[in-house]
């Protein structure tokens, strides 16, 4: 069985973007493989944030993975910051992480760019996500296509990291794992869907709303006319289509548009019935978990001891590995 790790920023909102990109790939590899998932607060501070809020949006976030279908008998489901040796670790490989490839990233540049003082937290980001996956020597990363330029740049900071300190234990490079819809665009069609964009879709929207916001949504911008026929391949609605609808409707949406048999606003009615058929259920297990919020930090809690006691033995050989004088040592 492989290792598979990844993480959801608690940013207050669980879309049909990070959903179709990468919790509902989460949902299928628990059955599959040894999962850990969390929800990345450490990283949810790098950019301006309330922290009168934060703690809320954590559990909101874990209530909507639950929700979503992540099993805590299946898969280790915790809150990063209960689990200190991300931090540490993330410390220790800043050591081996050349400062050109940080400020190459684009995430950085595109953040840096909207702040006037930018802070050195948003800079490492991408080494405490490296810390997240190497911690569990994880060789599986469930994530969507944003996300990959992070992922070469772990690989190279393990290779770094081996290079220099391997002796019987090695950090795994670990791969990407993209799902088919991995990168769902907003409803303007013009960026990535994204909360702090505001062009989302919620996954515990009501169904009105979700008809609401489908209605005006941008689909392939050559078609015009009711009479033009359209492009599936270059329509955000088809790509949320795949997501959502069953192989023989997907087919069936892709030739009435290419020959105009539907009009745009025919297609979003179908892919609208099919979101409410596959959200409905999703919303109702949160208003669930919601009214009981113990139970969400409990299992919270016992995810976050199993994730400890694996990152406690990592670090004792990376620990080891780099020097550092133990407690222990005579
Ligand atoms: P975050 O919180 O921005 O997004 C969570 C996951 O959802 C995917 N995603 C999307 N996929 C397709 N289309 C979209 N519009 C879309 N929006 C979001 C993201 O690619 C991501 O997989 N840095 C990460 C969190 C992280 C992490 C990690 C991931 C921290 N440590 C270790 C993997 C491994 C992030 O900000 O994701």
């Amino acid at each position: 069985m492989a290792r598979v790790f990844s993480g959801i920023q608690p940013s207050g909102e669980l879309h049909i973007g990070n959903y179709l990109g990468a919790v509902e790939n989460w949902v299928r590899l628990q059955h599959q493989h040894d999962c850990l998932f969390s929800v990345v607060d450490l990283h949810a501070i790098t950019q301006a944030y309330d922290p009168a809020t934060l703690s809320q949006r954590t559990i909101d976030m874990a209530v909507g993975l639950f929700a979503s279908g992540l099993d805590s008998e299946r898969a280790i489901v915790f809150v990063q910051s209960h689990v200190p040796e991300h931090a540490e670790l993330n410390w220790l490989l800043n050591t081996v992480t050349p400062l050109g490839e940080l400020e190459r990233q684009t995430q950085f540049k595109d953040k840096a760019q909207r702040q006037e003082s930018v802070p050195a937290g948003l800079l490492n980001y991408p080494v405490l996500q490296a810390a997240d996956v190497l911690l569990y020597e994880a060789t599986l990363v469930p994530v969507g296509e944003d996300q990959l330029q992070h992922l070469e740049l772990m690989r190279e900071i393990a290779r770094r990291w081996n290079s220099r300190f391997a002796d019987g234990f090695t950090f795994p490079e670990p791969q990407a794992l993209l799902s088919t819809a991995k990168r769902v665009l907003g409803l303007d069609g013009q960026a990535k869907m994204s909360k702090s964009l505001g062009n989302t879709i919620g996954l515990f929207e009501s169904p009105e709303t979700i008809w609401e916001k489908l209605k005006p949504a941008a689909t392939d911008p050559a078609r015009v006319t009711r009479k033009d026929p359209g492009n599936p391949d270059v329509c955000n609605i088809f790509t949320i289509h795949q997501g959502f609808s069953p192989p023989d409707t997907i087919k069936l949406v892709a030739h009435n548009c290419r020959t105009a048999g539907w009009g745009c606003l025919d297609c979003k009615r179908v892919l609208a019935d099919n979101m409410i058929a596959a959200l409905t259920p999703i919303r109702e297990r949160a208003e669930a978990l919601r009214a009981k919020p113990r139970t969400v930090t409990d299992l919270l809690r016992g995810g976050a001891a199993k994730a400890r006691a694996i990152a406690r033995r990592t670090m004792g050989q990376v620990r080891r590995r780099m020097g550092l004088l133990g407690e222990a040592d005579g």
